[in-house]
Order: C-alpha cells, then sequence, then structure tokens
C-alpha cells in the first residue's frame, strides 16, 4: 500500500473501454473501481457513510466503529478508521481471503470470525449481539446491509459516469453491474435512469445465492455456500431498489 495514498484519492477513477470484449460491434466501457486506495469500490462506501455520521454527529474520533464484510468493505473502513482515528471491528464468516484478513489487520483493525455456514448473515447477528452491551459512545455499528447510506454514497459514481460519457459523446444503452447489498448498482442506476430514460439495466448475482432472481423467476430462494465474496450474502438489502433493476442475470461462481 503506497503511503502517499489518502482520503481525496477514493473516487474519480477511469471509466476505460474494454475492447476484449466489445463483441457485436458493441462497445463496453468498465469504471475502474479497483484504482481506489484499497483496491476495492467499497472505499467509496464507507468514506461516504463515515463522513456522513460525523457530519450528523453519531460518531467522531476515538470510538470504535464496526461492521460486516467479506472483505473488500472491512478494508475499506479499517483504511478510512486508521486515517481518521477510530478503531475498528469487522465481523467476517470464516475462510475469507487471506490476503484481505491481512490488509485489514495491516491497517490496525480487528478481525471477528463467525460460523462460515451462516455466511453474511452470521456475521450481522454476532456484531449485534456484540453490540448489546456497548456504550453507544464509544461504539457504532455502521451496518452497510442496513443503512441507506450505502446506496447514498453511489450517486456521486452514477454523476460520474454520466460526466465521462458525456465527454466522450456517448448515450449508454446498458448498465451491468454485479448486486451485493445492491448499494452500488442502485446507487448508480437510480442516476443513469434518470438521465438516459431508455437506459436498460442488468444486476449480476451469483447462482447459488441469487435473491433477485429468485424473485423475478417465482422460484423459491435457497441459499447455499459460493465462492463469490461481496455477492450473494442470503437476503435482500433495503440498499438494493428494485424499481431500477430492468433484468437479473445470474452467473456460476467457479466459471466467474
Ligand atoms: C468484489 C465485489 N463486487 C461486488 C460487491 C457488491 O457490492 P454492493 O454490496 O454494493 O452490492 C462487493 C461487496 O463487497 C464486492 O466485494
Amino acid at each position: 500500500m503506497d503511503e502517499e495514498l489518502n482520503l481525496h484519492h477514493v473516487g474519480n477513477t477511469p471509466l476505460h473501454q474494454v475492447n476484449s470484449i466489445d463483441a457485436n460491434g458493441n462497445t463496453v466501457f468498465a469504471k475502474c473501481e479497483f484504482m481506489n486506495p484499497t483496491g476495492s469500490h467499497k472505499d467509496r462506501t464507507f468514506l461516504y457513510m463515515v463522513t456522513e455520521l460525523e457530519a450528523a454527529g453519531e460518531i467522531k474520533p476515538g470510538m470504535t466503529l464496526v461492521d460486516c464484510s467479506t472483505g473488500n468493505g472491512g478494508a475499506a473502513l479499517a483504511w478510512i478508521g486508521k486515517r481518521k482515528g477510530y478503531n475498528v471491528k469487522i465481523f467476517m464468516p470464516e475462510g475469507m481471503t487471506q490476503e484481505r484478513k491481512d490488509q485489514i489487520r495491516e491497517f490496525g483493525a480487528e478481525i471477528i470470525e463467525t460460523d462460515k455456514n451462516l455466511f453474511l448473515n452470521g456475521s450481522v447477528q454476532a456484531a449485534k449481539d456484540y453490540m448489546l452491551d456497548k456504550n453507544p459512545e464509544d461504539f457504532y455499528f455502521l451496518d452497510q446491509g442496513s443503512s441507506l447510506l450505502n446506496k447514498a454514497a453511489w450517486l456521486q459514481c452514477g454523476n460520474e459516469i454520466v460526466s465521462q460519457l458525456e465527454g466522450k459523446n456517448i448515450i449508454p444503452d446498458y448498465f451491468v453491474c454485479s448486486i451485493g447489498t445492491g448499494g452500488t448498482f442502485s446507487g448508480i442506476a437510480e442516476v443513469l435512469k434518470a438521465r438516459y430514460p431508455s437506459l436498460k439495466t442488468i444486476g449480476i448475482e451469483v447462482d447459488k445465492s441469487a435473491p433477485l432472481y429468485s424473485k423475478k423467476n417465482n422460484l423459491v430462494f435457497t441459499h447455499k455456500p459460493h465462492n463469490m465474496m461481496g455477492l450473494g450474502a442470503g437476503v435482500l438489502s433495503c440498499n438494493t431498489n428494485e424499481s431500477v433493476i430492468d433484468e437479473i442475470v445470474t452467473v456460476d461462481g467457479e466459471q466467474s
């Protein structure tokens, strides 16, 4: 991790034309969220949440911030917490990647591993149990799955995409994005749909845990363990705005 990287390096990522997948004459652009300081889009989610909660007087440096994550969100919160002067505790299902665990610990945060069979639901329950006897002056559970600040964080990214496309004189036909909490997809899709009324949006779920796909196709939803960290938590989050999703496609985790 480059020590020069700081909070103002979050966001404003390039929109890159992906020539390798522009089959059938379509032009495909990718928003390079991996270029955020900790390597994922979740830097935006947590920087926005922490900044808004500070402005609302809900949290202040010195407190302990708690959240649940399969890795990327935990790394983002750990990094932001370190820079802003918070302690961070991440509740995480067992079996997540060593590199993300190392990254979270390197930023000074603590990881509490929870039952892998319960996946993120188990982490959320463990975090809630942990908070029960904690002084709210000292501890705050951000809860990216249930806080609508998560989705709100993504309006800015939607605006960035609009101005980047306008700079190229392009009107997009489709927006494709994976759905975990749905904050990323929904925040961006709300902005793009308002700007481009004919745009169609496609959400991606992992086949082993696809609550939206099941709902849209009248199938009984079942959650099975899978390898797609960040997707398929086993529940539908309030951050998923179903009114801006036109189609849901499932992917095979191993193949992906
Ligand atoms: C690599 C990756 N993709 C997609 C997602 C889903 O993002 P969201 O929770 O905003 O739907 C996550 C969530 O952690 C992730 O880590």
